[in-house]
């Protein structure tokens, strides 16, 4: 009897993680324990954004973030729900945010580990139900389990990251991750409350036709990226654009294609975060075949000074990327 009754359900995340640690001779269990906990937030945060319209969380929160946004009460909920994870699971000592001013600790100053996360990733599109996310990365910290975790724990460049992934909250929700072997996607099954691998070994085409980016001010885009943009439209590429980077860098490992953040009038060093935003999406970028720069040096080698630091930032399909590069060099 072949019926969708008797088909195997597949491998939840759990599962993958656990033999992901049989592959590490070694391995404490401490990093995938890390990884359950940001996938336990993500489930409330995936039910806080389901409801959101019902329950009285859309709109505006009434106070600004450290970068002067408007906070969202989803943003300020979200924040909550991943710090209380990874403080509760034990595995990290210290959390930045980019809700947060200042590096949080977590208390557990025993642990290896520090993570930092865009809570709410694409907050304008809360109100009009459209695709949001949440960013994190994972790094080991640099000073000795025990004392007290420092400003350089976290302030390593992208390229040390141990675990970068994100969660799109889209039509479907997905978590998508990488450990430095590869990249896999889990897509969430509400009925059954868990992540199932549907994207095992994700693989970022080498080059696309679509690119992504706020072309309502591309009239303070550097010449060189309008250039590149002309381009583009000659060749006759789409242009989508979500608004929330998460979502639009999804497509991009997806189908192929770029994403550009260019510095701006209104952003003269660029808008995304390096150290929230742009580092993970590096990471899953370059361990799926793509790529991710900042017009001139790639991202994951910036060594970041500020937690908040702004960057110019073109990802997506390697050729792309690299014409992008090449452009911007000329
Ligand atoms: P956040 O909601 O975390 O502040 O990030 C929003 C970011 C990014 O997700 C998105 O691609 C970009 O800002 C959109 O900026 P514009 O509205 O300037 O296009
Ligand atoms: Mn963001
Ligand atoms: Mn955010």
């Amino acid at each position: 009897m072949e019926s969708s009754l008797t088909l195997p359900i597949g491998t939840t995340l759990d599962r993958f993680i656990m033999r992901g640690q049989e592959e590490f001779p070694g391995a404490t269990g401490e990093l995938s324990q890390l990884l359950r906990d940001l996938a336990l937030a993500a489930k409330v945060v995936h039910r806080e954004v389901n409801r959101a319209g019902l329950a009285g969380i859309t709109g505006a929160f009434g106070a600004q973030n450290i970068q002067g946004e408007e906070q969202m009460k989803l943003d300020v909920a979200a924040n909550i729900r991943f710090i209380r994870a990874l403080a509760k699971g034990g595995e990290v000592c210290a959390v930045i945010s980019e809700e947060e001013e200042n590096m949080i600790l977590t208390g557990n100053h025993h642990a290896k580990y520090v993570v930092a996360i865009d809570p709410l990733d694409g907050s304008s599109n809360i109100d009009i139900d459209g695709p949001i996310g949440t960013i994190f990365s994972v790094y080991r910290r640099l000073s000795s389990p025990g004392s007290e975790p420092t400003r350089e724990d976290l302030l390593q460049p992208g390229r040390k990251q141990v675990i970068a992934g994100y969660i799109l909250y889209g039509s479907s929700t997905m978590l998508v991750y990488t450990a430095g072997k590869g990249v896999h996607g889990f897509t969430y099954e509400q009925s059954l409350g868990e992540f199932f691998l549907s994207h095992p070994m994700a693989s970022l085409p080498a080059d696309g036709k679509i690119y992504s980016c706020n072309e309502g001010v591309s009239n303070t885009f550097p010449a060189k990226v309008n250039e590149y943009l002309s381009l583009c439209k000659e060749r006759g590429y789409s242009s989508r654009y979500f608004g929330a980077l998460v979502a639009d860098f999804h497509r991009s490992l997806l189908v192929g294609g770029v994403y550009l953040y260019p510095a701006t009038a209104k952003a003269p060093k660029g808008k995304l975060r390096l150290m929230l935003e742009c580092n993970a999406l590096a990471m899953i970028a370059e361990q799926s075949g793509g790529k991710a720069s900042d017009g001139t040096q790639n991202i994951l080698d910036i060594q970041p000074l500020d937690f908040h630091q702004r960057v110019p930032f073109y990802i997506g399909s390697k050729k792309m990327v690299d014409e992008i590069e090449s452009m911007h060099r000329s």
